[in-house]
């Protein structure tokens, strides 16, 4: 009856190789991979064998049956309808595959007869990971990983929201490699604090970066500044524990909070605040946050997005998952005559997708009603001040005919993380990013860069992969080239630097 991928396929691509009829898509050699928010199985020639769901790192996979109802019902006709859209093969190819792919393309190595590389990489989320299990698999090197921080795992410990367990398991399948014989651990190192730049390049043949990208964007509009007005990035870091989390993050004593920006963190930041704190217990949660949570007044979460419904930055999977959410009322405020046109005339995508969600004209000088928690979208719409004397009282946020006030008692801006400067490495302030030439960092030979520090605060889990396929390609190319810079130290390094990492 076959097989179909649901919500939090985080692209990764780890079911491909497992499929015997080569029935997932898009593949990596393909051109649609990493535009599309999820990868499909074929249901006209999924064999049915279930190898798919073992090679997945999130249990994104389940059979179609399984699927008749609750949450991830569209997922078979989604998986279907991807490829209802490619055309058919020439009759002359080999059954099961039915459609025109790409030969599979395969990866290089180091030669054998090369000397050992000693590489540090800096960064235990997706971007470090995925280079540690690059080198660890593919090449002979040792590794050294480093994080500043005591607990490893990046964005995927203090980023993926807490009701999101199968996202999460992805840091069991990273957390192997911890105990692998040629990798060794230094958690709470910071380099460019603990260590500079300099001394770790002097102790490896090769540095890759893989720090993220940690701050928050700022909107630049009057009152940004007042208590109650806060990054996204705080709420996350307040409900997965972050250590440097605050734990009065956010004040849930309103009735309304304000999201502007509607990406996949904004519609994360607003379930989790939308949904019952029971349903958060068993979960990772940190307890101040499900403490906070349960003494919630906070009635309504309003997302603005600055474009329309078909271009919003959230993916369809993310909302989907709130259309289906049984504690959320869902609704799409209706002030802008627009949204209505573009959701109906819509022939597929986000916003045929919110055909089915009621709209209404939202009156936002009142106190949100009592009921189920609200989430009203918001499209064409921004925000143009923070108001408030002591704190946030409102937002004057744009729309069609003008601007308007809407009273709220918290302000979160959800418009993208920021990297931040690494000492000793170049910077680009504006793109917040290491420059870089597929992951060579520019000036420094034998270091590179990978996720986002290297292309900017955008993409999920595995599009770091093939980020990092990119760099370590280039670290490669550089080692058979002879490109690394010679070590001279280099049998001095065990005995003599390395101590100062061993915290
Ligand atoms: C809130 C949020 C939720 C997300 N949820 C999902 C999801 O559900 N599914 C999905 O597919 N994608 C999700 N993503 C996207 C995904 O998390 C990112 O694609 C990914 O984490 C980027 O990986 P990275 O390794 O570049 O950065 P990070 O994961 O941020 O890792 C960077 C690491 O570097 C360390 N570091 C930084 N500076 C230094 C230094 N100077 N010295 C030593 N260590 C340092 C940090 O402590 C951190 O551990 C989410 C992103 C966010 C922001
Ligand atoms: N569940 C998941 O899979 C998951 C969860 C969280 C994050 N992620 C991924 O992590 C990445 C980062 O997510 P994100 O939500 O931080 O970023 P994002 O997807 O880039 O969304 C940022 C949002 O902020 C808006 N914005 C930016 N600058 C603005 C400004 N000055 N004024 C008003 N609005 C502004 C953007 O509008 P425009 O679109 O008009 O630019 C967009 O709506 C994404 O790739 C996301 O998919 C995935
Ligand atoms: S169940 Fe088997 S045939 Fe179907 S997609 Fe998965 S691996 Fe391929
Ligand atoms: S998360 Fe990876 S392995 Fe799982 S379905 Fe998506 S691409 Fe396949």
């Amino acid at each position: 009856m076959a097989f179909a991928i649901t919500q939090n396929c985080c692209n990764d691509a780890s079911c491909i190789a497992a499929c015997p009829v080569n029935c997932i898509h898009p593949t990596p050699d393909e051109p649609d991979f990493g535009k599309t928010d999820m990868l499909y199985i074929d249901p006209k020639s999924c064999i049915d064998c279930g190898a798919c769901v073992d090679a997945c790192p999130v249990d994104a996979i389940f059979p179609v049956e399984s699927l008749l109802s609750g949450p991830k019902k569209p997922y078979p006709e989604i998986n279907a309808g991807y490829f209802e859209a490619k055309p058919p093969a020439e009759a002359s190819d080999p059954a099961p595959n039915f459609h025109t792919w790409n030969p599979p393309v395969f990866k290089r190595s180091i030669p054998s007869d090369f000397p050992m590389l000693d590489v540090a990489v800096v960064g235990t989320g997706p971007a470090g990971m995925y280079a540690v299990e690059d080198l660890l698999l593919h090449t002979s090197a040792r590794v050294t990983l480093i994080d500043r921080l005591p607990l490893a795992g990046g964005l995927i410990r203090y980023g993926v929201a807490p009701d999101h367990p199968d996202t999460k398991k992805i840091g069991e399948t990273f957390s192997r490699f911890y105990s692998h014989p040629r990798l060794r651990m230094r958690l709470g190192v910071q380099i460019g604090r603990d260590l500079s730049a300099a001394e770790l390049a002097a102790q490896h043949d090769a540095v890759i970066y893989a720090v993220g990208a940690s701050s928050a964007k700022e909107l630049g509009v009057p009152g940004e500044d007042l208590p109650g007005s806060i990054a996204a990035t705080d709420v996350v870091a307040w409900y997965n524990g972050h250590p440097e989390a605050s734990a009065t993050a956010i004040d849930l004593s309103g009735e309304r909070i304000v999201m502007v920006g509607n990406g996949n963190v904004a519609l994360d930041v607003a379930r989790v605040l939308s949904t019952d704190p029971g349903r958060l217990e068993s979960t990772s949660i940190s307890r101040s946050a499900l403490t906070g949570l349960r003494s919630s007044t906070v009635r309504e979460v309003l997302i603005l997005g600055r474009r329309g419904p078909a271009e919003a930055a959230y993916t369809s999977t993310e909302l989907i998952a709130l259309t289906e959410h049984e504690d959320i009322d869902l609704v799409v405020d209706a002030a802008d005559p627009r949204v209505a046109e573009e959701i109906a005339a819509a022939t597929g995508g986000k916003a045929a997708l919110l055909r089915g969600v009621r709209q209404e004209r939202i009156d936002f000088a009142a106190a949100p009603a009592v009921g189920k928690r609200r989430i009203v979208l918001k499209f064409h719409s921004e925000s143009r001040q923070i108001l408030g004397r002591e704190r946030v009282e409102g937002v004057v946020v744009s729309e069609a005919s003008g601007t308007r006030e809407v009273r709220a008692g918290q302000a979160i801006r959800a418009i993208g993380y920021h990297g931040v400067p690494v000492p000793g490495l170049p910077f680009d302030a504006s793109s917040g990013t290491i420059p870089n030439a597929g992951g060579r960092i520019t000036g420094m030979p034998g270091n590179y860069a990978v996720g986002w520090i290297k292309r900017g605060p955008s993409g999920g889990i595995g599009a770091n992969k093939t980020c990092v396929q990119e760099t370590i390609g280039a670290l490669i190319e550089d080692v058979v080239s002879g490109a690394l810079p010679v070590r001279s130290r280099r049998s001095s390094m065990l005995a003599g630097l390395l101590p100062r990492l061993q915290r």
